[in-house]
């Protein structure tokens, strides 16, 4: 039906018959001519209807945007002064002399291009919203960024492989979606959290390096960066141990950021432990590009009369830290109230401050609603340890150690940005050394850091028993400008090992045998040492095209209730098809799309 895209057209073409189809994007008039831009994936070209031709005339002026059409005219130099040198087409346009209107098209919901649509109505006509240029490029970008990973994957020798979509639970920490099984009455499915268990059973049959671009299934809360249904780059390898697979999948990453953006990521990637991340951020996925780090005080603090502050610092699940915001005694009443409700999202109950005006005048230069319940020489100490100069504000935060570390690690993060304060474009790191568990005070017991399958450090094994808080894993994620972009771990490939973790997950024998007794069973069969690595590809894709949200590198994304604005799935089904499932509801299905 073409001879070319609209955006490939331009001056080499000129004095060449070409046949474009496309949309009409936008349309002015003109005493001799009308003028349409014709969009298509690649671009824009501009086509003129002369009066001359007086029925292809008529023929275009019934054009509005959005119609669908195929012109057939002949490539010309626009004349001087009218050349547009934002398009790749601008120096030239199409003399029409032929045209054919395939569909026309009622006035869209909302202008192609216009900045400020709200998401509801993106997501409810998402077929107009990806026609913008903005979502059009992301998109395609997204197709190279995976062609490119294939590509890589290829040519480092591993075979993609399929895994069930309809399969059992695994554990991945959010809440299983399930699907009814008709042939087996009462009894589900559940869609995978990931394909975990598939690919190392996959391991076990020799295949040695797989990979997969697969969708992932999660009922979890949503976010910016998390949606119900994502795409993981999903990677396992035999006899290669953890140095091995970061040093592949470094490689990997170092290759996209090179071909698609021409960015050199540092070679090698640096590392951290999970204590150090902590520590220092607050955060298991620091962004390294915010230099404001966080500094221990509690030693301090155990003695002081300031409850808020003596209590935490007593307590071993506490911490107080302070965080020096340089420059920050400008900061306005208001400002800082900004801060202290910024805080409070993550659950803190206070953001104490000191205001550093003068610190040769020790107390008496020193601005802040607590600075009366703090001894002179905490004062000093505080100030040495922060090295906080005049102008500075030090900030604090004093709570369980779980709500310091989001509070002020978010603070951090953003202080850092607002002062102007971020240093380089991409920050890459791995995070390595983390903890095999972690309590979970609600339920009142051990759940994995990552999954059941990650193995404890080997020499860590006989802390499985004896202090579980202590026992580390060799487990690592890649964490880029503050994002996880992906996890991964060397499994455990000894059948007892297995056994002992998932006990201590208080998961019991006759429980495991249930719900992972095929694997359980395969691990006797010969297995090799294994591991590898998910990367979000989603979150890859949003980083690589500076994009604010996954939803915006994803064709038809749910909103943030796990909904299809577009489809309006979930929907309530016939009576007809519970009853062939054996499903009677306990209320009416409630459906609130968006
Ligand atoms: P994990 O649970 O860390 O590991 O997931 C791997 C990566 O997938 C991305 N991701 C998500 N992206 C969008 N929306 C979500 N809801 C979402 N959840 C996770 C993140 C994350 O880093 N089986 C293991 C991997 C392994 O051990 O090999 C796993 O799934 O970028
Ligand atoms: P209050 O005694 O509650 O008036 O608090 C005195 C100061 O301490 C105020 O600036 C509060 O914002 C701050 N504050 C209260 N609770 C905390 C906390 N948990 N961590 C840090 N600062 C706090």
């Amino acid at each position: 039906m073409r001879t070319h895209y609209c955006g490939h057209i331009n001056e080499t073409h000129a004095g060449q018959q070409v046949e474009v189809c496309g949309w009409v994007y936008h349309r002015r008039e003109h005493p001799n001519a009308i003028f349409i831009d014709l969009r298509d994936r690649e671009g824009v070209v501009q086509v003129v209807f002369n009066t001359e031709r007086q029925a292809l005339h008529e023929q275009a002026n019934r054009l509005r945007p959005e119609y669908v059409i195929r012109v057939r005219g002949t490539v010309v130099p626009r004349p001087e002064g009218s050349e547009n040198p934002k398009l790749a087409s601008g120096k030239i346009e199409i003399t029409a002399d032929q045209l054919e209107i395939f569909s026309a098209a009622e006035t869209p919901p909302f202008q192609i291009d216009d900045r400020e649509i709200s998401e509801e109505l993106r997501l409810k006509y998402r077929y107009i919203d990806l026609r913008r240029k903005e979502m059009r490029e992301r998109l395609m970008a997204r197709s190279k960024i995976i062609r490119r990973i294939r590509d890589f994957l290829d040519r480092e020798g591993f075979l993609e492989m399929e895994t069930p979509m309809l399969t059992k639970a695994t554990p991945e920490g959010a809440r299983d979606y399930l699907v009814p099984s008709r042939t087996h009455s009462g009894a589900f499915f559940a869609l995978p959290q990931s394909p975990q268990l598939f690919k190392q059973l996959l391991m076990m049959s020799g295949f040695d390096r797989y990979y997969q671009v697969v969708r992932c299934f999660r009922d979890e809360d949503l976010r910016a960066d998390r949606q119900p249904e994502f795409t993981q780059l999903d990677i396992e390898t035999s006899f290669m141990d953890e140095d091995q697979i970061m040093q592949l999948n470094e490689r990997l990453i170092r290759d996209l950021f090179k071909t698609i953006l021409d960015v050199e990521l540092p070679d090698p990637f640096p590392r951290m432990t999970h204590a150090e991340a902590i520590r220092r951020f607050g955060s298991d996925k620091p962004d390294l590009r915010a230099p404001l780090e966080l500094v221990d005080v509690a030693d301090l603090m155990q003695a002081v009369e300031f409850k808020v502050f003596a209590g935490p610092a007593n307590d071993p699940k506490g911490r107080v830290v302070a965080l020096r915001a340089p420059g920050g005694s400008s900061l306005s009443r208001k400002q800082i109230d900004d801060y202290t409700k910024f805080v409070a999202i993550y659950g803190a109950r206070g953001l104490a401050y000191i205001k550093v005006v003068d610190k040769d005048k020790g107390r008496a230069g020193l601005q802040s609603p607590i600075e009366k319940f703090l001894p002179d020489e905490v004062l000093t100490e505080l100030l040495a340890r922060t090295a906080a100069d005049d102008g500075d504000l030090i900030f604090f935060g004093a709570d369980r150690a779980s709500v310091v570390n989001e509070a002020m690690g978010a603070l951090r993060a953003r202080l850092s940005a607002d002062l102007g304060l971020l240093e380089g474009d991409w920050k890459p790191l791995w995070v390595v050394d983390f903890p095999m568990f972690e309590w979970d005070d609600k339920e009142k017991r051990w759940t994995s850091l990552h999954h059941p399958f990650t193995s404890p450090k080997e020499e860590h094994l006989s802390l499985l028993q004896d202090d579980p808080a202590r026992c580390n894993s060799r487990a690592y994620d890649m964490v880029l400008n503050g994002v996880e972009l992906g996890g991964g771990s060397m499994r455990i490939y000894r059948q007892e090992v297995q056994k002992t973790v998932l006990r201590h997950l208080g998961i019991s024998d006759e429980e495991a045998e249930q719900k992972f007794g095929f694997l359980l069973t395969a691990l006797q069969y010969g297995c090799p040492p294994h591991g590898g690595i998910a990367f979000g590809i989603d979150r890859l894709v949003m980083l690589m095209t500076g994009a604010h949200s996954i939803r915006d590198v994803m064709t038809f994304p749910k909103t943030q209730t796990a909904a299809c604005l577009l489809t309006e799935a979930p929907s309530a089904v016939s009576d007809a098809q519970l009853k062939e499932l054996g499903i009677a509801l306990r209320k009416k299905p409630e459906i609130t799309s968006g």
